[in-house]
Parts: C-alpha cells; structure tokens; sequence
C-alpha cells in the first residue's frame, strides 16, 4: 500500500509557495525564540516542580532538571538539523515525512497532535490552578470546587473558558499573538528572574538535607497503573526517592522542557528558517534550562520538599516565609505565563494538523488557510473546542504526564530520522549540522526510551490506546486518500477544494 512511500523535501519546500496553503512569514530570530521561551516557561516549572519535589525527588528535584535538561538538549540538536533542512510547517511529522515514509510520519503527527492539544489541556489546568488562587488572595473569592476541579467537582470551568478565549485570538493572527506573546512572556520571565534573585536569600540548608532523600515504599502501595513500567517489567519492588526517584523525576518535570521543539512548527511563519530556526530552538532550550535548575533548587532551599505538593508550589514557597506580596505577584506572572504557553501549543497544533490535512492525511477541508487573516481557522476552532473539552474534565498529572511521553517517543523518531536522512540524502543543503552523528542521535534515543519507561503503566496505556486509535484512522482513511498516494500537486489538491 505505500505506506514507506516519502515525500520529497523538493515538494515539501513546493507546497509551501501555492497560495490557497500559505502562512504569512512575519518572523525573525528573536520572535522565535521570544516563542520558545514563551511556550517552555509553564506548568512544568510552576506546578509540577512541586509535585515532583514532594512525591519523587525531594531537593534533588533540581537533579531531575539536569536530567530531562541533557535529554531535550540532545534532541534539540537534532530537531534543529532537520528545521533547517526541511523549513515547511509541520514539523517532526513533515520531517519525517521527507525522510522515513507516510506511515511513521503519520504516527509522529498523530502523536504530536497528542502533544500539542492535551499540552494545551494540561496548561489551562495549571492555569485555573493559579486563576483561583489569585481570586481568593487578592479578591476573598473563593469558586465552588464543583466548578474549579474535574477530580473532586464536576468540571474545571476556569480551564475550559480560557482555552476558548485564546482559540478567538488565535484566529485572527500570528501578528496580533506574537505581540501578545512578547509583552507575557517579558512578564513571566520577571517573575522567574525575580523568584531567583529575591528567594535566594531564604534559602535554609536544613530544607536541602537530605539531598537525596533515601528511597522508600510509595504511599498507598502503588499498583501496575501507579508504578514506573520499567519497575513493574523487572519486578522490582516499587520506591519513590532515591536514584530512580530522580529518573521519574526527570519524567514528570521533562513537562516543563516542552516548547523548544514547537519553535520548528512555526517554519513557515519565519522570514529565514534555516539559519534562525536553530537559534531559536538551542536558544529558548538553553535560556530555560539555567532558570529551571535554579528556581527548583531555590524553592526547595525556601520550603520543606514535603509540603510542595499544592496547585501553586511558587507562590507557596514566598508566602510559607511570610513574603505575601511576592507570593501574588509570582501568581499574577503565572498566569500570564501560562497563558501565553496554552495559546502557542494549540498553534501548533493547528500548524502540524494544517500539514497533515494539505498532504490529505487529514480531510482537506480544515487545510484552507482564511482568506482575510491568513490563519488555519478551520482546525484552530476545531483545536480550541478539544481543548477546552479535556481542561474541563481531566486532572492534571495524568494529563501531563501522557504528553510527555508522547513527546519522548517522537523526540527518539527525530533522533531516529536525522540518522536517515544523512545516509538517504547526503546532498541536501543543512545550514545546522547535529554533531557527532551517529553519538548524539543514539544517545538523545537512549536517553529519552529510559524517560519514557520511567512513566507509568497507567501513562503507557493511555499512550498505546491513543496511538492504536491513530493507526486504525491512518489505515482506514488516510492511506487511500493520501495526496502523495494519488499523485496530486498541491495546486490540483488546492483546486479540487475549491
Ligand atoms: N513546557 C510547557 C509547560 O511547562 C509545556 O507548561
């Protein structure tokens, strides 16, 4: 059936220039990487940094950061060779498409649509998370939790209505979002810069010892569905802290790195792909890193690791030392930040979904790009409504922790296609070269599988289930209908949707 069958990158790059598919390019390599901070900064280091703390890692969260850090840089040299030769929307999964054939690059879609809209979910979660804390500090509301949790209440309303509201911003275009965009993410990066800068003189040695703390039995016992696959397939008995604490650790907070890979869907958008998009991946990676290790090492200096596991662990830290104005400021600066990292993943999301649908993986029909704002509208309303959907009635970790693993499993098809597409089209032009072939791609595969098997049962589940359902529309829909398969240019494709 074709299904190795590959686009050529020839094509790809074609496709692009047929104006029914065009994005506007309005974006240059501090735009992009303005982006990248803007999406990585987010849930990860303003919740689940807590989390992790309390349930994993203890002080040596900051560890975990270094972990996950190591595996997303390794990725991200490969991500940012592949950007740079294959500059067209979309992706790992035009990427791949380009370079291991329809089907894998079909998966890696499938799986980054997984990415990108329950990311969104997670983060207008995490959002709600701050939004009502800020109602009841600063304003003495308190929201029934029957409208504020999906866990222990009905729905999250909060989470659901601010996905709605940045699907509409979303629409009208990239301009008026990267200036948005821009003035937030200044904004949350002050108040990381400043959680660093005014937390580092409350720092107490005594909350840093244990460093490590030893590992031991989890709470409650943990079943196939609560424990590390990789525990439960070597029957080893289950344990939180301790070394493989820190490995889940960095499982749980490698939440917090996702971003930098979304820079590469925006290739089409940016005024010169090949030599900017590398910066702005390896920079906005770099930036957050740094920021990463030293705000979990300080709020875990500031408060006992024990008590971190609350919906806003930043704000806690400053106001558990009496630091009340502080603690609402960092609130108000997450929210911000939030906000800007739930509006970037779903336009992501409507970029790789626009690439799957021009190439016909997806109907056609959401590929038509707004004839006034020249945005993907189609799949962008179809994406909000999804998002606000989950945000309202899921709960957090399980969402969070299923996007990253789905994030794993298509950093290691990246790592896996950069080492392909060297020896199948040496010829092509790549302004950034990953170094070390074949060291670094093997090791970022490595790296990132031994991520992904430290999440658990329950996630692989989720994940395999998700993946099955995308494997079952690939073979009942989008094989036949492939435009690659029925040898259509993008022109005739564009003219049969008219
Ligand atoms: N890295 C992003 C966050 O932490 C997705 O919210």
């Amino acid at each position: 059936m074709g299904i190795m069958r590959t686009k050529s990158i020839e094509q790809s790059i074609r496709d692009t220039e047929e104006p029914e598919f065009q994005l506007r390019k309005a974006l240059g390599p501090i735009d992009l990487i303005v982006f990248g901070i803007g999406v990585i900064i987010g849930t990860g280091i303003f919740v689940l940094t807590g989390v992790a703390a309390a349930t994993y890692t203890g002080p040596a969260v900051s560890l975990s950061f270094v972990v996950a850090g190591i595996a997303c840089a390794l990725a991200a040299l490969c991500y940012a060779e592949f950007a740079s030769t294959v500059p067209v929307a979309g992706s790992a999964y035009t990427f791949s498409y380009a370079s291991i054939g329809e089907f894998v690059a079909w998966i890696i879609g499938w799986d980054l649509i997984l990415e990108f809209t329950v990311g969104a979910a997670t983060v207008s979660v995490g959002w709600s998370g701050y939004f009502s804390q800020i109602l009841s500090s600063f304003f003495g509301v308190s929201l029934p939790t029957a409208i504020t949790s999906a866990e222990e209440g009905l729905m999250n309303l909060p989470a659901a209505i601010i996905a709605l509201l940045l699907t509409v911003i979303l629409v009208v275009g990239i301009r008026l979002s990267s200036g948005f965009n821009l003035v937030v993410t200044i904004i949350k990066l002050s108040v990381v810069v400043f959680f660093i800068g005014l937390g580092i003189f409350y720092v107490q040695a005594d909350n840093l010892t244990p460093f490590i703390p030893p590992a031991a039995p989890p709470e409650g016992g943990g079943s196939f569905f609560e424990a590390p696959l990789l525990q439960s397939i070597l029957g080893i008995e289950q344990t939180t802290f301790g070394f493989s604490g820190i490995i889940t650790g960095a499982a749980v907070v490698f939440f917090a790195y996702i971003g930098f890979d979304v820079v590469a869907t925006t290739a089409e958008e940016a005024r010169n792909p090949r030599r900017d998009l590398p910066i702005g991946i390896l920079g906005s990676l770099a930036i957050c890193t740094i920021l990463y290790i030293l705000v979990s090492q300080i709020m875990t200096g500031i408060v006992p690791y024990t008590d971190l596991n609350d919906p806003a662990p930043m704000a806690l830290a400053f106001s558990s030392i009496g630091l009340n104005v502080a603690a609402g400021a960092v609130s108000i600066g997450a929210i911000c930040g939030l906000t800007s990292v739930i509006m970037i993943l779903m336009l992501g999301q409507s970029r790789v979904a626009f690439a799957m649908s021009r190439d016909n993986l997806l109907p056609r029909y959401f590929a038509r790009s707004h004839p006034r704002f020249r945005t993907p509208y189609r799949i962008t309303i179809l994406t909000g409504i999804v998002v606000a959907i989950m945000a309202a009635f899921f709960p957090l970790t399980s969402l969070a922790n299923l996007v990253s693993i789905g994030t794993l499993f298509a950093f290691v098809l990246v790592a896996g296609g950069v080492m392909i597409l060297r020896r199948t089209r040496p010829d092509l032009p790549r302004s950034f070269k990953t170094p070390l072939v074949p060291v670094v791609p093997i090791l970022a595969i490595l790296i990132c599988l031994y991520l992904m098997l430290s999440l658990t049962g329950g996630t692989w589940i989720r994940f395999i289930v998700w993946m099955l359902l995308g494997v079952i529309i690939y073979f009942a829909y989008s094989v036949r209908a492939s435009r690659l398969a029925r040898g259509l240019s993008a022109e005739e494709a564009a003219r049969e949707m008219r």
